[in-house]
């Protein structure tokens, strides 16, 4: 690993701070995405390493380009990218328990982060991705956006969301086998993990 370049996106906290906190030791670059202001933790980590960071809103295609360029600027090839932003609660939008709660804005909200930001990201990232070399572009998913799982109901927007995610990244996955061969897309599941975004959701969970 020590020579593979690294994306980590949405990295300020949770899910993609752990994964830079692993992946900084192993690797030879890596580049880390924050939202609008870098978390105080990702900032320390970036003043003691050769971790840099880059501002992207996912829902701004034209940060995506811009970060992206700056990457190209630097090093010609990425091994490892990993998506690691989505939304469950964020604000007055909290996840639907019924119907009556559904509002189409903020459907939209959820599919904007947690589904198109991916697939933009992967429509910019084929030069990067294609090299010589195995390169892998993973997003983490959620199982509550498996469809044939869905017993509980409940969350519309958050799980409907991630079953897009699914299905544009497999999709994006068929297009990179012919456009850049030698690129894995993957989509994981975490499990639930102790982040801000299970935290109202973590009643009777065993503490490990
Ligand atoms: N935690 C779990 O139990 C669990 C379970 C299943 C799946 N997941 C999935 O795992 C992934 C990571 O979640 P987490 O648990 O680490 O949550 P988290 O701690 O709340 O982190 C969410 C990340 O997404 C970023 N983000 C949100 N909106 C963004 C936007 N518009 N543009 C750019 N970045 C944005 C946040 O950036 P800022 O800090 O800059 O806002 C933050 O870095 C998510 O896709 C989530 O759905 C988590």
């Amino acid at each position: 690993m020590t020579s593979q370049n690294v994306l980590v996106v949405g990295a300020n906290r949770g899910i993609g701070y752990g994964f830079v906190q692993q992946l900084l030791p192993q690797s030879a670059q890596v580049y880390a995405t924050y939202r609008s202001m870098a978390s105080p933790e990702l900032a320390a980590l970036a003043a003691r390493s050769q971790l840099q960071l880059l501002p992207m809103d996912i829902t701004d295609e034209a940060q995506i380009v811009e970060g992206l360029a700056v990457i190209r600027q630097q090093v010609e090839r990425l091994h490892l990218v990993i998506y690691c932003v989505g939304f469950l609660h964020e604000g007055e939008i909290q996840p639907e328990k019924s119907l009556q709660q559904i509002q189409p804005e903020r459907l939209l909200r959820y599919f904007q982060v947690n589904s198109i930001g991916a697939v933009l990201l992967a429509k910019h990232l084929i030069p990067l991705l294609k090299h010589s070399e195995r390169s892998v572009l993973a997003c983490i998913s959620a199982k509550v956006g498996s469809i044939a799982d869905n017993q509980s109901g409940g969350w519309y927007g958050y799980r409907a969301s991630k079953a897009a995610l699914n299905m544009l990244m497999r999709t994006a996955a068929l297009e990179y086998s012919r456009k850049s061969p030698k690129t894995i897309v993957a989509l994981l599941h975490p499990g639930t993990t102790d982040t801000r975004l299970s935290q109202p959701f973590q009643r009777g969970m065993p503490p490990d």
